[in-house]
Parts: structure tokens; sequence; C-alpha cells
């Protein structure tokens, strides 16, 4: 996972050899911070108030709705779904489809038809790589960007090995946004997909998606969004967006981890095969051929993440329930507060755009000498947990020139106390390292 990037000399394990570090009872968390009522409404954090969680962009805490919607769902209505006749069932597919529909108005779908339900975004991007991909003849061109996270990067790559398409780059600028200056030559009648981020993982920059679906629109080509980090942020809307495919995961979205969804418009999604095989996906299936279901079913091969969705329903409902004016205002103030505190620690490289409004709270920096492993491992110390690593996006961080770089990522129930600790924890990690 983390092979490019060299030991740290203090010895401070990375994820990839790390395995489970979850506190035992002698690192309990001191009460100490006053949780804020939204905060209340995540067991884990309200269960540890010393605890700064600024790693939401790996993973956000799961929100009580959605646990209580899987609790209740896997205690009164667990059974399998599309296949049973009795009572239960019903009520277990009636969930399922319930989650769908909420899925459908998250992402002002055209139709809960165009939901389908994966393990994650992973699953999702992997999904329209062959299934999309094997609509593809070699030649034919996928624009990406340099700035993908390895799950938009990698299975476009192995598209290439196994069907000899093209795959173009878009670049970065210096602070990290795509570039999209050169898109016209980028974008030529060979191009068939753009397939970029919503939202950096590492930059924390959103994409100009207007400027690219308008290039895309008068190619004919058509556009996916990787919208793993930006559902975090706020319901999207796919319509005004006017994108083609969109992919997310439940555990980054305040839902339980193993469940994801990709959006796609009803005339791709019904001219592409399948991804994968098994039941529940087919049409009719003969000794000597098969056809397939309709979409989503067609996707949805073998039995699906039931409980999972259901939770993920119940996390998109509550989000859908929020004042996202009040709570964008509320992210980008403590990114702000974050951006400026971090600009006096001496030797620290911001990672991504300066403050301003095109950019989510997702902060990434470098601190010259110091191996973003130790760094994380002193934080923790205090209480503060961060991600230290490439995050999964290797080409960024070398067209960028960093080896490995920290990241704090802000979610809705972080507070001014969490920032201001952080910024205390990096004068400390200074004295301590330096
Ligand atoms: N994509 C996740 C991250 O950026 C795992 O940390």
């Amino acid at each position: 996972m983390n092979s490019k990037l060299p030991t740290s000399p203090h010895g401070h394990r990375g994820p990839a050899e790390c395995g489970l570090s979850v506190p035992g009872e002698s690192a309990v968390l001191h009460p100490g911070v006053k949780p804020a009522s939204l905060r209340d409404g995540f067991p884990l954090l309200a269960g540890a108030p010393a605890l700064h969680y600024l790693d939401s962009a790996a993973t956000a805490q799961i929100h009580r709705s959605a646990l209580d919607a899987v609790l209740r769902h896997e205690t009164t209505s667990r059974a399998n779904i599309s296949r049973g006749t009795y009572r239960l069932a019903e009520a277990a597919d009636l969930a399922y489809e319930r989650a769908r529909q909420t899925a459908a108005r998250f992402l002002n779908a055209g139709s809960s038809e165009e939901i389908i339900f994966t393990s994650g975004a992973t699953a999702s991007l992997n999904l329209v790589a062959h299934a999309f991909g094997n609509t593809l003849r070699a030649g034919d061109r996928v624009l990406i960007s340099i700035a993908e996270h390895h799950s938009n990067f990698v299975p476009w790559q192995m598209l290439r090995q196994r069907t000899g398409i093209d795959l173009a780059l878009i670049p970065v600028s210096a602070s990290g946004r795509l570039d999209l200056g050169g898109l016209s030559e980028l974008l030529d009648s060979r191009c068939r997909l753009v397939a970029v981020t919503h939202l950096s993982n590492v930059t924390g920059a959103w994409t100009d998606v207007a400027t690219l679906v308008d290039a895309a629109r008068k190619v004919g080509a058509s556009v996916l969004l990787d919208g793993a980090q930006a559902v975090q942020h706020g319901p999207q809307d796919v319509q005004a967006l006017g994108v083609d495919f969109y992919a997310f995961s439940g555990h980054k979205c305040f839902a339980p981890g193993g469940v994801g969804v990709l959006w796609g418009r009803a005339e791709l999604l019904a001219a592409m095969p399948p991804f994968l095989a098994g039941g529940g996906m087919i049409g009719e299936v003969t000794p000597a051929a098969t056809s397939w279901a309709a979409p989503p079913q067609r996707f949805e091969a073998g039995t699906p993440p039931i409980a999972q969705a259901v939770g993920l329903g119940a996390a998109l409902e509550w989000m859908m329930s929020l004042d996202w004016a009040q709570l964008h205002a509320r992210e980008s103030h403590l990114c702000r507060q974050l951006i400026e505190g971090l600009q006096t620690i001496p030797g620290l490289r911001l990672i991504g755009p300066e403050f301003s409004a095109a950019r989510a709270p997702i902060v990434c920096f470098d601190i010259q000498g110091l191996h973003p492993h130790d760094i994380c491992q002193v934080l923790d110390a205090r209480q503060l947990a961060l991600r230290g690593g490439h995050h999964c996006a290797q080409p960024l961080l070398a067209a960028l020139g960093v080896g490995g770089c920290t990241r704090a990522s802000i979610a809705l129930y972080n507070d001014e106390a969490d920032i201001q600790a952080l910024l205390d924890g990096l004068h400390f990690v200074l004295k301590e390292l330096a």
C-alpha cells in the first residue's frame, strides 16, 4: 500500500504494516472536549469526547440513524431479496427498494432504476470500467486526470491492457487543480468517456465539472464523476451536473461500510453488458445461452449488501434533512482556520490550493524533513486521528513532487477545538521531531 513511501526514520509503522491498531483500555479517551449537538449523533464520537477525528476523507463516522436502521432491519426484516414470497422477504424487498429510492433522491436521479448498489465506490468504478469498457474498441480514448485516486486510475489502465484503448491524462496545476487549459487537444473525437474525481481526496479541490461536461458534449463523450469524497459534503444533483455516471461509497457519508452506489443514465446502463454474473442478474438461463435482466438488477449479481443499503438509505435521509448552506459555511470557516494556522508553521508546505470557495476541507501538508507517519503517530498520542502517506494517489503526489503527506479532513461533526488541537499538536510535533 505504501510501497513507494520510504520508511520513517523514527521507526513508525505505516498502515500497511500496522494491521489493526484500535486503542486498548489503556488508551481510553479522557473527557475534555464538549461535544457539539451534531457530534452527539455519532456514537463513536459521543463515547470518545477527547478524540479529534480528522480522517473523514478515509472513513466518516457512522450516524446513529444508520446504525439504528441496520439493527432494526436485521432484527425485524432480515431475509434475502427478490427471491422469497413470504412476508418477511417482502419486507426485506421493500426496505432495499426504499433505500434505492432514497439514493435516487439524494442524487436527484431521473429514476431509482438508475441506482445500482455495489460494495463501494471502487466496485462502482470497476463496474463502469468493465461494462461500459466492453463497449469500447482499441483506439477509443478514455480521459482521466493525474489527480485520480487509484480506484479511478488502475481500472482504466487494466482496460487499456485488455482492449487497447487509449488512456489520456488531464494534468494538474502547481496548486493541484485540474488544468483544463489543454482540454481541446485531449478531448478529440476518439474520446468516449471522461472519468474524473468530483473532489480530490488529496488537494480538496472541486473539479470544474461544467467546463468538462461542455467540452465532452461537443465530441459526444460521456462523463463519469468519482463522488467518493464529494457526497460527505452534501446531496448531489447529477442532472444539474450534467454527467452520465456518478460513483460513491456509504462509509464516506455516515453510513455502514460495504455498500456503495453507481448511478448511470438509463440509456447508457441499458446498452451495457453485465460485469459480474450470477443469480439475480439474468432474464433466462438455458444450457445454450443466458439473457440479462434489465438494469439495475443486471448489475447486482448475487445477494447484495441488503442491511448496509438500508443503513445507507437512513444516512442519506438524515443528510437530506440538514441545512447544507449552514454546514458549508461552517466547514468553510474551519477550513480557513486550519489553512491560516498551517501557514504559520515553519517548513510546512500546503499541498493543494489556498483557501477559497472552490475548496473543500480536505487539507494535505508536508513538513520539511518530517515523515508523515511520524507526524501522525505523535499526533495520535494527543488524540488526533489523521492520515499520512500517499493517499492512494501516487501519480498525483509524483506530479506535485511530494513523496507523502499528512492529511486533515474535516466533516460536519468537527469544530474549532479540533482545529486548534491539531495546530497545537503540530507545534508539539516540531519540538519533538524537528
Ligand atoms: N479514499 C480514501 C482516502 O482518501 C480511503 O483516504
